[in-house]
């Protein structure tokens, strides 16, 4: 029988990500767990939310899903949607925005979907409150109306901004990876806190802040807000506990052993000031170098690095040659496994050293990449001693 204290959420998350995410869940221990395209939806209570939205790492978003019906034509569509108690989850003076996505149906057109399901929306709350006029002053209520094969989903935001928008990254570089997606590389890699941890072109330090962050358990959510911290319809109290227990949850640093470096200045100055934000500046040695005059120290350990893309054309030959860098890199290293992360497919061309041991589709926003990752199945080092050249130091 189903569990009337319980609600229905739905975790969004990047294509290729679905596997994390969910692993993710498991940890913060929530079960029956349904893994679709870009989503996970199970059940939950409404005091969660304040949890999943403080603690997960690799999610886009965390949706209360509030209904799923077919919807061939506008009469099935207002109807079914003026059904709902909105009443019941949004206050009279809410400001309603409605989004929407439409793949395969035949209401078609974005526009008019979400002018429906708003109408219908005030329509409901307007009887409910005894009023001819909704304020639309107080706090925003997103509502995505989301329509596959005629069959529409309601969906409620809790986020907000999306979960990847952690606040400390003032500086973010060029050609910055989102936040989600940089912990993401790190919870699939082997590495662990025991381990050394190198980015050599670590732009705003993204990767290396989200290792530092897991291995210190520092929630990645605690120091922002989140839309539905002002709603009515969650206890106070939730939020309040789901950041005391965050706060007490984080491991004292200062044991780690992650580096990063950037040809560029000015980038490492923002990774000093980024990762102070983040709360784990004595966890990061960052430094000015570049990748032509780096060693790989001999105790070998983990690289997760995003080289530049190289999209424009001129700087493609730039690109190729930092590859080159690294295949040499690491027939001087020992022990070193590597996360590479790029939309450039040639990448195995140039890094000779070994075959992948698998290759990840993902996608950084919206620009498709590659996670090319070099590992044994033990996650033993990549390379053996008699591999080394003599000129490594
Ligand atoms: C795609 S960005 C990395 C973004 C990073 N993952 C982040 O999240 O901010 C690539 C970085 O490589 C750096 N870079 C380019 N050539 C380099 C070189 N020869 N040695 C070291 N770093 C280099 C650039 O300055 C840039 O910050």
């Amino acid at each position: 029988m189903r569990d009337m204290n319980k609600i229905a959420l739905m975790v969004t998350s990047a294509f290729g990500l679905e596997a994390v995410v969910k692993r993710e869940l498991q940890t913060l221990g929530f079960k029956d767990l349904i893994v679709l395209d870009g989503k996970i939806e199970f059940q939950a209570t409404l005091e969660d939310i304040p949890m999943l939205n403080i603690w997960l790492r690799s999610a886009d978003r965390v949706l209360l899903k509030l209904a799923e019906f077919k919807a061939e034509d506008f009469d099935q569509l207002f109807d079914q949607t003026k059904a709902l108690p909105w009443d019941h989850w949004i206050p009279k003076d809410a400001k309603i925005t409605v989004i929407g996505k439409s793949v395969k149906s035949t209401l078609k057109s974005l526009r008019a979907n979400q002018s429906i399901v708003k109408k219908a929306i005030v329509e409901q709350l307007k009887r409910k409150y005894h009023t001819e006029w909704l304020p639309e002053t107080g706090t925003e209520y997103t509502i995505q109306v989301s329509i596959l094969k005629d069959v529409a989903e309601l969906t409620l935001d809790t986020s907000g901004l999306g979960l990847h928008k952690r606040g400390y990254r003032e500086d973010k570089g060029e050609v910055p990876l989102r936040e989600n997606l940089a912990a993401a590389l790190v919870l699939l890699s082997f590495w662990n806190k025991d381990k050394p941890l190198m980015d050599p072109m670590c732009g705003a330090g993204t990767i290396l802040i989200e290792a530092a962050m897991i291995a210190r358990n520092i929630a990645p959510g605690l120091k922002r807000e989140f839309i539905s911290e002002k709603w009515p319809l969650i206890d106070q109290a939730a939020w309040s506990n789901a950041r005391l227990s965050a706060r007490a949850a984080i491991n004292p640093g200062g044991t780690l052993q992650i580096s990063g470096y950037d040809i560029s200045a000015d980038r490492i100055k923002g990774c000093l000031r980024n990762a102070k934000n983040a709360g784990v500046e004595t966890d990061i040695v960052f430094m000015q170098k570049d990748i032509n005059d780096l060693r790989l120290p001999q105790t070998g350990g983990i690289m997760i690095t995003n080289p530049p893309y190289g999209v424009k054309l001129s700087n493609i030959e730039e690109v190729r040659s930092i590859y080159r860098r690294m295949d040499q890199l690491f027939r001087e290293g020992e022990g070193w496994s590597l996360y590479l992360l790029t939309a450039d497919k040639k990448f195995p061309e140039y890094f000779k050293r070994m075959r992948p041991s698998r290759v990840r589709k993902l996608y950084n926003g919206t620009l498709q990449v590659n996670l090319y990752q070099y590992f044994d199945s033990a996650g033993k080092p990549i390379l053996n001693a008699n591999d080394r050249e003599s000129n490594a130091d």
